[in-house]
């Protein structure tokens, strides 16, 4: 099987993540801050802070929140920073984790939303944000990169601009974490991010880091035990208890602390150009197929390692279909979770065959995916 979904899940756990569960597994498991033996569920979880943190350059581990993931942590700040009446932005490429709360919170008459235009290419200017901010813009919603285009976004330059307005900024680094360098800086109040995919951890894991005013200004939108401040109804507001009331998920903690030290220990940038060499392998045999259309800028500098095809004369659902069966090869078509993205590079309703490589990618998975698509 050569499997090139990796935008959707990273299918491999590293042996050692592997082991450090196996192990967690055949042990006991305890509650983190319900009894003084769980105090080993919350050492695990400010391991995995501190490795989360020093990973997106965010300043205090104690601002990394754990959530089930990248929709769980874009509704929680989404929810979490408007107010009534505000005015919010977000881009034309954006996964339904940011679009459908947004959508929802529009319907219901709380806000005034505008989608920022992209170009076919998923290319978003950060002159277009300035233009559309006004005087009651409170948020702006951006993907770091399209998990359709593949196409990254200029988020540090779009968010200075919203920062100098006033604008709270929120990155959804689903498709970028562990394999695009991060630095949260001072213009990113919150980061959310995924453990499945790029960070090599467990499906149901991630999280969301905060800036330390965004860390104040938003409210949690969910409440519950913590095992903390508990004579107070209204919950407690220190971090992370704030923003994780409830039972946490400690063997998701557990797999990002080992694998997203590992990509520290690996090296960021390493893991980049590795991928960056393959979409560019990719991208330049499929520029010798007269029947494949390529989405995105076509440019692997300027993309995650994600290619969406369109294969003319064929439905993206059974080219997909065809490459698993005749090929073995893994893809994903259709939709992708962002018929914004499609609308926008205009490839709506039918989508696209994507192409997604990751650590267990290899140059051979490369050219077998490009030679399934040549004999379709
Ligand atoms: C850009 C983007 N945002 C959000 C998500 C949702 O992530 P999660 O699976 O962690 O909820 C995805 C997952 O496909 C994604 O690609």
């Amino acid at each position: 099987m050569t499997y090139a979904n990796y935008a959707a899940t990273s299918p491999e756990l590293s042996p050692a993540v592997a082991k450090e569960l196996r192990e967690y597994v055949g042990g006991t498991h305890l509650n983190a801050a319900r009894n003084f033996e769980g105090l080993e569920a919350g050492a695990t979880a400010l391991r995995a802070r501190r490795a989360v943190a020093e990973l997106f350059g965010a300043a205090d581990p104690l601002r990394v929140i754990f959530t089930s993931g990248a929709t769980a942590s874009l509704n929680m700040a989404i929810h979490g920073l408007v107010r009534r009446g505000d005015h919010v932005l977000a881009t034309g490429v954006e996964h339904n984790a940011t679009a459908r709360p947004l959508e929802g919170l529009r319907k219901s008459g709380a806000i005034e939303l505008e989608w920022l235009r992209c170009d076919r290419e998923g290319v978003l200017e950060a002159q277009t944000v300035r233009k559309a901010i006004k005087k009651n813009t409170r948020l702006l919603v951006m993907s770091h990169a399209s998990n359709v285009l593949g196409t990254m976004l200029p988020a540090a330059e779009c968010f200075l601009v919203a920062r100098e307005h006033g604008v709270w900024t929120v990155l959804d680094a689903a498709q970028t974490g562990g394999v695009v360098p991060i630095a949260m800086g001072d213009c990113c109040d919150v980061l959310a991010f995924t453990g499945h995919k790029g960070l090599g951890g467990l499906a149901g894991s991630g999280g969301f880091a905060l800036g330390k005013e965004a860390a104040a200004e938003m409210r949690p939108w969910m409440r519950g035990g913590t095992g903390s401040a508990s004579d107070s109804l209204e919950g407690p507001s220190f971090l992370p208890d704030k923003f994780e009331p409830g039972t946490q998920n400690t063997i998701g903690a557990l797999s990002l602390a080992a694998s997203v030290e590992e990509i520290l220990r690996e090296g960021v940038e390493k893991i980049r150009e590795r991928e960056c060499a393959l979409t560019a392998r990719f991208i330049a045999g499929l520029r010798t197929m007269k029947k494949i259309a390529l989405c995105g800028t076509g440019e692997a500098e300027r993309s995650v390692a994600l290619v969406s095809v369109v294969v003319r004369g064929c439905d993206a659902g059974e080219a997909s279909r065809r490459l698993f069966e005749e090929h073995g090869i893994v893809t994903r078509s259709g939709l992708h979770c962002s018929p914004l993205a499609h609308k926008t590079a205009g490839t709506y309703p039918g989508g696209t065959v994507r192409f997604s490589f990751g650590r267990g990618t290899t140059e051979g998975d490369v050219d077998a995916a490009l030679e399934g698509l040549a004999a379709l």
